[in-house]
């Protein structure tokens, strides 16, 4: 039989539910070079487990071939100063430099500090269940505020500058890898990328005169000690935020979405909530928020007979090799009592996401408290979720409404 054609990544209904486009990748063209992103795509379990594993042959010096790949050469000067800071993050570097990195964040950033924002979170999120409308979209009215005031917390800014934060890292991510939507273009991404460098400059300057018990504190004081220098520290602060905005925000709605579509899995939930923490690997497992990672080759690879070149980009697509039947039983099927759930969401490797803990703790306490305090809570006959078609690797909803009582 005919092979079918490979999927077009650029029609916003591909977008929208690319499952059954990653399901025919994996199938028929498990490596794939798709003209679109002008990148290969590994979509198998098996091919996407090794490359995130393989640091010494897949790079994730990235930025300029992210950018590179969606804008013609004359418009690239443009974004240059955004190309420069852009791969000064953790997440764009190598070997020392990247683990040098790494570390600055990693001894402010313990098990211990993120723990002892428990009672913040809990707070934050009674605060915002108290003040939900009837029938709220719970997009704007929960999910988009939740991380964006724990990170706030955690960086010690005021509550009222958080929502700024997110718009900062919409305008970034969703340009990064091929907007599909004007209004997030090379202009925004650069506005949005300096507005938040000149307001994280301010706070390190601050901090650095008064020193107070929170996160950038604590990384300007491991940053004195290995001698880093202020660019330096800005770009991983910028990261952090980067990294753990949006995500978080969209794999809360997401997650609620795949309870609110499986009645008996909620229902089970409802009835043990000892279950929560299983419940939230399965939504990181059939839907992640982040959907791939990148990396540029450091030399030529052959892969499944395909010869995928020196210097050209690769994504890595967690989000199809986390449905990859080979690996996972009956993987379109949403259990919240899987056993066996060795997900991609977060990535594997020297760039394993350094926001798992925080991810789960506020997870943990959103899907609680919600499934407590409401429960009746569903979705609204004749008003579907909505999904953002703008990107594939940013995968989210642009509303849920919800009825609560
Ligand atoms: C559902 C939420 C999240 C998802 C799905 C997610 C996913 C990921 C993935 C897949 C990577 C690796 C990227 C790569 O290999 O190229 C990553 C890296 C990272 N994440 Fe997360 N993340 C989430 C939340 C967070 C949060 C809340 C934070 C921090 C507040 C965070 C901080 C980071 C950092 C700092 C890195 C870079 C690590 C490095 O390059 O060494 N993430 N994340």
């Amino acid at each position: 039989m005919a092979r079918p054609s490979p999927p077009d990544f650029s029609n916003p209904d591909t977008v929208r539910d690319p499952y059954p486009a990653f399901a025919c990748l994996r199938e028929h063209y498990p490596v794939y070079w798709c003209p679109h992103f002008n990148a290969w795509m590994l979509t198998r379990f098996d091919d996407v487990y090794a490359a995130q594993g393989d640091a010494r042959r897949y790079s994730s010096d990235r930025i300029r071939q992210l950018v590179n790949a969606q804008l013609p050469e004359d418009k690239r000067a443009m974004v240059e100063p955004f190309v420069e800071k852009a791969s000064r993050w953790m997440y764009a570097q190598d070997g020392q430099a990247h683990q040098a990195s790494r570390q600055l964040l990693s001894r402010a950033f313990t098990p211990r500090a993120i723990d002892a924002l428990r009672a913040d979170i809990q707070a934050i999120v009674d605060e915002l269940l108290s003040q939900l409308s009837d029938e709220p979209e719970l997009m704007a009215e929960l999910f988009n505020q939740v991380p964006a005031r724990i990170l706030a917390k955690l960086y010690g800014i005021p509550q009222k500058d958080a929502l700024r934060l997110r718009r900062w890292t919409d305008d970034i991510l969703v340009f990064l890898v091929g907007s599909l939507d004007p209004a997030y273009g090379p202009r925004e991404a650069l506005q949005g990328l300096e507005e938040m460098y000149e307001y994280f400059g301010d706070l390190i300057d601050q901090r650095r005169q008064a020193p107070e018990d929170d996160l950038v504190s604590r990384v300007i004081a491991a940053g004195e000690a290995a001698a880093i220098t202020k660019g330096n520290l800005l770009a991983q602060l910028a990261f952090v935020l980067v990294a753990g905005n949006t995500t978080s925000a969209d794999m809360l709605g997401i997650g609620l979405l795949h309870l609110l579509l499986n009645p008996d899995q909620l229902q089970a939930l409802r009835a043990d909530l000892s279950l929560m923490a299983c419940a939230i690997e399965e939504m990181l497992r059939i839907d992640p928020s982040g959907q791939f990672s990148h990396r540029v080759l450091r030399e030529d690879i052959e892969l499944k007979g395909r010869m995928m070149r020196k210097g050209e980009l690769v994504f890595l697509v967690r989000a199809a090799a986390n449905r990859d039947a080979a690996h996972f039983l009956d993987p379109d099927r949403f259990d919240i009592r899987r056993e066996k759930n060795d997900h991609l969401a977060f990535g594997r490797g020297e760039h394993f996401c350094m926001g798992t803990a925080l991810f789960r703790l506020e997870a943990h306490i959103v899907f609680t408290s919600l499934l407590m305090r409401f429960p009746n809570l569903r979705l609204i006959d004749g008003q579907p979720p909505v999904w953002r078609t703008n990107n594939l690797q940013f995968r989210g909803l642009k509303t849920i409404h919800v009825e609560l009582h």
